[in-house]
């Protein structure tokens, strides 16, 4: 299934990146855009925006040591021809001279791409400057998360936004939108006739979904404890593997067929209940600099959704996250139900049932966990079929190359919808007005015990595949 977008495709003639003096661009940005160039996928010129007094061998030096720094091979060539495209624009976002300034550095470009690597606080402010510049007129304005932080902030964001420009110049990033594993899951399930048929109620006992990390947020307190790990990450990135994993299968690779589904889903999505959510702190998170010192924030949680629809009804996905857990994995894994015993002993209190494990990250695979007989045990065994899509069919492009390409060329199908964002809002809002109560856990653990409770019943949480 190809994901294509019809409208507003035109080629980007050039990128303007606004920030591009921030961190997301030193870990993330010069990067993936060294390997667009590597690819000879990029051709236009890119424009920084920022506030600091830089000059343009700066910008470039910038640029090189960040490139460096994510351990990429450097091709002196290939940065060459990358660096020959920066050209760099100081200036203050509140200030209109600044967007005179950048409309001059675009020149005669007809689809701009301006990229807003900024606080969502001043996205409101910068696309008001390059509309009343009038620079928006064909242009694609790309904005990072978070797009607000409950319901009505998510709305009260678009509507600011919507002012300037339209729905459809907006391409709101959810890197997980660009993960490879995300497309895998769609292509197993409906391009498959042995998975299809028991993906439902009728066959899965349960769905859980992991997203463990092995580090903390180090110096990023300041963003993160506002947030907590239910905004940083469960609203956008596991609701994107929730759809993936519960959608209706596309009959149509547009756009908004896909975000249609999406978005059906989360409506069929009853609003999440906090008697089913588990929130968690590490021993020691209110000491990182940026974090209040009494803190409640949640560094880890878990939680049920339920989705009453004739696909699911009865089966619960189980979401969990956290930081400074024993590993980076995540995935998804589907628990079918069990066997019937057969009187001849095929199974007993042991017995585990059938497994299929979509593993995300740190790499993507498949696992299929399946009862066998062996010769060295006495009865069936879950003996595990794995594989590693890497060893099959290479590698894959970093999730912001993906991204940053598709918003170059006006594929929107990468990107969030307004909609969509508003349907997982409505799921999650009950959990945002009434937290749970906070649990300390050690770092190193798989969050506090309570979230055990969580899916007790349902034989307890299940991997992940390390
Ligand atoms: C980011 C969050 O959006 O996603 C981080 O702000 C998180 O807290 C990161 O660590 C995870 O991304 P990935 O691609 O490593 O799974």
């Amino acid at each position: 299934m190809t994901m294509t977008d019809a409208a507003n495709d035109a080629n980007a003639d050039v990128l303007v990146v606004f920030g591009i003096t921030g961190d997301l661009a030193r870990v993330m940005t010069f990067r993936s855009l060294y390997r667009l160039e590597r690819r000879g996928l990029l051709d236009c010129p890119i424009v920084g925006v920022a506030v600091d007094d830089w000059t343009i061998d700066q910008l470039v030096e910038r640029a090189r040591a960040s490139i460096v720094a994510t351990g990429e091979q450097l091709d002196d060539a290939v940065f060459a021809r990358f660096a020959a495209r920066l050209s760099y624009v100081q200036g203050d976002f509140a200030d209109d001279a600044t967007y005179a300034r950048v409309g001059a550095a675009i020149g005669s470009a007809k689809t701009p791409v301006f990229y807003l690597e900024i606080p969502p606080s001043l996205f409101a402010t910068v696309v008001k400057g390059l509309a009343d510049a009038g620079l928006t007129k064909h242009g694609r304005v790309v904005i990072e998360k978070p797009f607000g932080h409950d319901l009505k902030s998510a709305r009260a964001l678009a509507a600011e936004l919507h002012q300037h420009i339209d729905e459809s110049q907006i391409f709101r990033i959810d890197h997980y939108l660009g993960k490879m594993g995300l497309e895998e899951i769609l292509y197993l399930r409906f391009g498959n006739t042995m998975l299809e048929p028991v993906w439902n109620r009728n066959y899965v006992e349960c769905v859980q979904i992991t997203m463990a990390e092995d580090f903390g947020v180090s110096d990023r307190g300041h963003f993160y404890d506002p947030v907590g790990a239910l905004r940083d990450v469960v609203v956008n990135h596991l609701m994107q593997v929730f759809a993936a994993v519960a959608m209706e299968a596309p009959a149509h690779g547009d756009l908004d067929t896909v975000k249609d589904l999406q978005t059906l889903l989360y409506r069929a999505t009853r609003e999440a209940d906090p008697q089913h959510y588990v929130r968690g702190q590490f021993d020691g998170y209110r000491e990182i600099d940026g974090v209040a010192a009494e803190s409640t924030t949640e560094t880890f949680c878990a939680l049920r959704l339920e989705v009453e629809n004739w696909r699911w009804s009865g089966v619960p996905f189980f979401i969990r996250t956290g930081k400074l857990l024993p590993e980076t994995q995540t995935e998804v894994r589907l628990v079918f139900k069990p066997s019937p015993n057969l009187g001849f002993g095929l199974r007993d209190a042991d017995s585990q049932p059938d497994q299929l494990v979509m593993r995300l990250d740190p790499s993507t695979g498949m696992r299929i966990l399946l009862n066998a007989q062996r010769a060295d045990a006495p009865k069936p065994s879950l003996v595990s079929l794995d594989m590693e899509f890497a060893a099959e069919g290479g590698e894959g492009p970093t999730p912001y190359e993906v991204l940053l390409l598709a918003a170059l060329r006006g594929g929107r199908a990468r990107f969030g919808r307004q909609d969509t964002i508003e349907a997982a809002w409505r799921v999650m809002q009950p959990l945002v007005d009434n937290p749970s109560p906070i649990h300390a856990y050690a770092p190193g653990t798989w969050g506090p015990a309570e979230a055990d409770a969580l899916v007790a019943e349902h034989g307890g949480w299940r991997g992940p595949w390390l």
